[in-house]
């Protein structure tokens, strides 16, 4: 696998990472543990050494997962990054628990932290990401304490996700961003207004999650009640009824350029990301083998500039219907500008 750099300080990382948070979290029951530890290993034999998890995936079993996945493993074979930051209470009653606040005092990362090392069974972390803006604390009281992690030896990059333009530059004053992760993909592309200059101007990475429209744009969900009533999509209003079967005609169309060049609906939308840019590392997330090695073969997508244009000009005029958060989620996002 291609290799690509994230920000200035030089992090080195497979060209498409590997989005863990599906295994345990937010889209129906977590998977066997054994599968998707043979997911994980598979992974890095096909050379995709970039795993993204978080403590609320699970909450907390996705790390924990990894941590057994990297037994018997050499520590620099994987890039691991994790996130900090949200709150969240035990429902004991088996629903799926959700974030309920965010929390980026110093006190509530430095307790992070040390949980995350030890459920990752390691003693640093790559990429430390601050997984939503806590409006209760200023950004460079975050970062402050981030950078004594990095100073600590227990963490080698920042980064922040869903944060506007202005966070990120109050934020890599005080202490270099490595990387900024952000929906963008075929059919959201919100980044592209204020946030991807931003980082271009700094030299910040970016790494794209949900590149593939939470499997929308692979094209094989073909129906909400395909899914589990607990997955997380049954809530997202660009999966419901009449926008359903609006957006899906974006699939429809981008399948057909894939057609004449011999590539699925998801290596376009990968290759699509890819293509926009060296800074820009997706994470496509996949319980699946099988998919993880489709998903792969994006890398080597080559078009014509035809066909980006062809890519570019349904982008422009295909309307996506339905938000991609529900309101509630939505409020969480960083608009700070
Ligand atoms: N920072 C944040 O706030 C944030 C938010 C969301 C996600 N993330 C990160 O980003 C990663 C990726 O995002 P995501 O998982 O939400 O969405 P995604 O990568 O756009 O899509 C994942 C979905 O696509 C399916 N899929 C993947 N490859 C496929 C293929 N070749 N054919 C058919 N289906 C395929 C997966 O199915 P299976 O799982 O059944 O294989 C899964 O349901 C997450 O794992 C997580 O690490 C971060």
């Amino acid at each position: 696998m291609k290799k690509r750099i994230l920000g200035k300080k030089g992090l080195e990382v497979s060209a498409l990472g590997l989005g863990c948070m599906g295994m345990s979290w937010a889209y129906g029951r977590p998977s066997d543990e054994a599968e998707s530890i043979k997911v994980l290993h598979h992974a890095l034999d096909i050379g995709i050494n970039f795993w993204d998890t978080a403590e609320i995936y699970g909450p907390l079993t996705n790390e924990t997962l990894l941590g057994k996945a990297l037994k018997n493993k050499s520590r620099d074979q994987v890039i691991i990054a994790t996130k900090f930051g949200f709150t969240w209470k035990d429902n004991n009653d088996n629903t799926e628990i959700r974030p309920n606040g965010m929390d980026s005092s110093p006190a509530h990362i430095k307790e992070s932290i040390e949980g995350s090392l030890k459920r990752l069974g390691t003693d640093y972390i790559d990429l430390y990401y601050q997984h939503r803006l806590d409006s209760n604390t200023p950004i460079e009281d975050t970062m402050h304490t981030l950078a004594e992690l990095v100073k600590a030896g227990k963490v080698r990059h920042i980064g922040l996700s869903e944060v506007s333009a202005n966070t990120i530059r109050r934020a890599h004053a005080i202490h270099p961003l490595t990387a900024v992760q952000s929906e963008y993909s075929l059919w959201d592309r919100g980044v592209e207004e204020s946030v991807l200059p931003t980082l271009r101007e700094l030299g910040i990475g970016f790494v794209p999650f949900s590149p593939i429209g939470r499997g929308f744009l692979t094209g094989k969900i073909t129906n909400l009640s395909d899914l589990d009533k607990n997955d997380f999509r049954q809530t997202l209003p660009r999966f419901q009824g009449d926008n359903f079967e609006h957006n899906i005609n974006l699939v429809k169309l981008i399948s057909k350029i894939g057609e004449k060049h011999a590539a699925t609906p998801v290596q376009i939308a990968l290759a699509w990301l890819l293509h926009q840019g060296k800074d820009i590392v997706p994470i496509p997330g996949t319980r699946h083998i099988l998919y993880l090695d489709e998903n792969a073969k994006a890398v080597d997508v080559q078009l014509p500039d035809t066909a980006w244009r062809e890519i570019s000009d349904l982008l422009s005029t295909f309307r996506i219907e339905g938000a991609r958060y529900p309101e509630s989620v939505l409020k969480m996002v960083d608009k700070s500008d």
